[in-house]
């Protein structure tokens, strides 16, 4: 791993075993980026990779007879006005009303480590050998303001992470109106752009187009979150890639708020792209002296397909982006009590369905919506964090205790940013919400953003839930959020800074976390937003875990599960075991298969195991046995390979192989049930084809090599898929290495 400085051609060359990232500063003094891809040797010049020549129509940006035109130029960090006419990443409103700016080197910076981007989240190290970094500080002389250029290079993982700053120091202010975190371009189009989109309880569907000129983004502009429309992650890869072969490039912003994932094909077939908070509503004013920190993007090149990008992503999220005590943990298997009551519940009930959770050997009983202020629907009560009485007698601090001595730990949902009209801090502090004074404000299921731009408004709150957590006996929160933003606007903030209203809050909400996470280290959190509404990576810093879905059927999962694996390690998704039929589509799918389903992320159940027969409580005992054996393998040190797309047919499959390669669990679905079908095979991937394994399969077991299991694959039983069930069956192999 390295990064090289070739002076006499002022080129950077950053790599590793794996990729390679090539910047030049041009005769201008501005950068331009003469490589991205497949790890190539060093040299002491690489200037044949600059192409310029002189195009008719053109802005040329350096003296006759130079004929250097930023419209066919590859730049690191385009920026608006230059003869470029294509989107830039920055944008800067000056006092005399221009937007030109040039940014060009003075300096850099080559050294082991990586520094933080607190207040915002971002990738760590806790060992500086890993990884080494390149600043490039750029400078305006006109609005005297330094532009600085960061990357960090891995090296264990074809891994660039990048983000920029700005620092002002001109007396008169600027506005930034665009800051993205990055740009880079390819020299060509040939792409498909794969980006993962959907909707409430559909969230994170693969989808997958080829790119054409003209602008392709996805973007989220919810202000609380990133939104459950579209991820804040794209992926340019080549038409032939697939899950194991082929090229991809995956970006992913470590960020929650308001984003722009955007793909540009020029004319002459060149792809920009560019990712940052959406300038939609950005307006942020620089005095003298102030800086500004872009959010980080992680980018990962894989010349070994989507699965090679995923596990790149996974391990990198788990080693080097979560934190706190449950980083690389196996999860505790736990219940929640939503499905099973939603706001109807007792003390004595909730007792009752934790005892059960006990017999079974569940480790934490979660106490989900209902048991504060006078929440016994969504009408009302958000904001008074203190416990409803009348429900639970003993308070959590009680209920908590009693739990506890069951043999189990406790665990809280709360949803700290919201407030709804009917609540005592709504009454008391009516202009703590988010809304334009004497304008209407949107109402979402009941409720309220409450004003997190507002230091004020976080304190309190803050002071509200430790309370609660330093009396009672909490083991993990469930962090809830859910509903977008409307109306930005922040009756605390001048009318001038109403354009940083939207990060503000984002900052407020880590703000938040950061203090209840350092003063209870101890306790697991878990990100939600109705849902998978936040599922990014800045959540996982901070909660290392998210509730993947509202949908918990087990079929509708396997779109939702396999989605969200591009990116997410399978030890973030909360995944349950709830009811049948299922509360959101009604559908009756096996308790095998809700399981086999759940295995694959956090691993819970949903719902009063009082009402399962002696028989399905039997099962249960065993599907949690099999977990608590099982998960540190599928959890936290497992790589996971997608092997049949629920997008693409009727099956899904994928399996965990340990990095030994002697242990795996695989799991095959199906949809619907067909007769007198064909033939029914799927091929394995990441065993070691010389070893001997014995496959497990319920009661069947056989015996193979791995290069049979991954060359030839397993024949699925049709039988066994029948006996589990038929529609919505699935099969569970268990893959170990055997004596020959
Ligand atoms: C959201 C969550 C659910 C549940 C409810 C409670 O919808 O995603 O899991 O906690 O809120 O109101």
């Amino acid at each position: 791993m390295g990064i090289i400085f070739h002076e006499q051609e002022k080129t950077f060359h950053l790599y590793n075993k794996e990729v390679s990232y090539i910047i030049r500063v041009m005769e201008n003094g501005q950068l331009e980026n003469l490589y991205y891809g497949k790890v190539i040797r060093d040299r002491e010049s690489f200037m044949h990779l600059h192409e310029a020549i002189s195009r008719p129509l053109t802005s040329v940006c350096v003296p006759e007879p130079g004929v250097l035109s930023m419209e066919y130029t590859k730049q690191e960090y385009p920026v608006y006005g230059t003869g470029d006419y294509r989107s830039p990443a920055l944008s800067i409103l000056q006092e005399n009303g221009s937007r030109i700016v040039n940014f060009t080197y003075v300096s850099h910076e080559i050294y082991q480590g990586k520094k933080s981007l607190s207040p915002l989240p971002a990738v760590y190290t806790n060992n500086e050998h890993e990884v080494c970094t390149l600043e490039i500080c750029l400078h305006d002389e006109v609005i005297n303001t330094d532009l600085i250029l960061s990357y960090t290079m891995f090296e264990e993982y074809p891994v660039i992470t990048r983000n920029a700053k700005l620092v002002h120091k001109g007396e008169e202010s600027i506005v930034l109106d665009r800051a993205l975190s990055m740009s880079v371009e390819f020299q060509d189009m040939d792409f498909e752009m794969v980006h993962l989109s959907g909707a409430w309880a559909r969230e994170r569907y693969v989808k997958e187009r080829k790119l054409e000129m003209g602008i392709q983004a996805v973007q989220g502009i919810h202000g609380t979150a990133g939104g459950a429309e579209h991820n804040p992650f794209l992926a340019l890869k080549r038409p032939d890639t697939t899950e194991s072969q082929g090229e991809v490039y995956g970006f992913s912003l470590v960020y929650s708020g308001n984003f722009l994932a955007q793909t540009e094909v020029s004319t002459f077939n060149m792809t920009r792209v560019l990712m940052g908070i959406h300038p939609e509503g950005f307006h942020w004013k620089l005095e003298t002296g102030e800086s500004f920190q872009t959010p980080e993007v992680v980018m990962v090149y894989s010349d070994r397909g989507l699965n090679k990008m995923s596990q790149v992503y996974h391990r990198l999220y788990r080693k080097n982006l979560m934190r706190g005590q449950w980083k690389e943990q196996p999860r505790p298997i736990l219940l929640n009590n939503w499905e099973a009551t939603y706001f109807d519940f007792t003390e004595e009930k909730i007792l009752s369905i934790a005892k059960k959770a006990k017999e079974a050997g569940v480790e934490l009983f979660v106490l989900d919506d209902g048991w504060f202020g006078a929440r016994n629907d969504d009408y009302r009560g958000l904001g008074d964090w203190y416990v409803n009485l009348e429900k639970l007698p003993d308070g959590i601090a009680g209920l908590s205790r009693k739990v506890e001595e069951m043999g189990l730990k406790f665990g809280l949902w709360v949803e700290l940013e919201m407030v709804n009209k009917d609540s005592d801090l709504y009454r008391a502090h009516p202009d703590w919400i988010v809304g334009v004074p004497e304008r209407f404000e949107s109402h979402g299921r009941h409720q309220h953003v409450l004003d997190f731009s507002r230091k004020e408004v976080v304190d309190y709150i803050y002071e509200m839930i430790s309370k609660i957590l330093r009396e009672s006996r909490i083991s993990y929160i469930k962090w809830d959020m859910n509903r977008y933003m409307s109306e930005p606007y922040s009756r605390g903030l001048a009318a001038k800074d109403q354009g940083k209203m939207m990060h503000r809050y984002i900052l407020g909400v880590y703000d938040l976390y950061t203090r209840l996470t350092e003063e209870f280290p101890e306790i697991l959190f878990e990100s939600c937003a109705s849902g998978g509404a936040r599922f990014d990576p800045a959540m996982l810093f901070f909660a290392p875990q998210t509730w993947t879905s509202d949908d918990t059927d087990a079929s509708e999962r396997a779109k939702i599960q396999y989605g969200t694996s591009y990116v997410y390690p399978l030890v973030s998704m909360g995944s349950h075991v709830s009811a049948v039929p299922n509360h959101q589509l009604l559908r009756i799918t096996p308790l095998s298969t809700r399981a086999n389903m759940a295995y694959f992320g956090t691993f819970g159940y949903e719902l009063d195991l009082n009402l399962l027969s002696e028989e399905e409580m039997a099962q249960v005992k065993e599907q949690v046995a099999f977990m608590k054996k099982y998960r540190r393998l599928i959890q936290v040190e497992g790589d996971f390979y997608r092997l049949l797309s629920p997008f693409k047919g009727n099956e899904t499959a994928w399996i965990v192989v340990s990095p030994d390669k002697n242990q795996a669990v695989a799991a095959f679905y199906q949809r619907l049930n067909k007769i007198n079908a064909s033939w029914l095979r799927f091929r394995l991937e990441g065993l070691d084809k010389d070893t001997l394994y014995e496959v497990k399969c319920n009661d069947t077991v056989y015996r193979a090599y791995g290069d049979e299991l991954m060359y030839a694959g397993i024949p699925v039983d049709r039988e066994l898929l029948n006996k589990e069930g038929g529609d919505f069956a699935s099969l569970l192999y268990v893959i170990e290495k055997a004596e020959p």
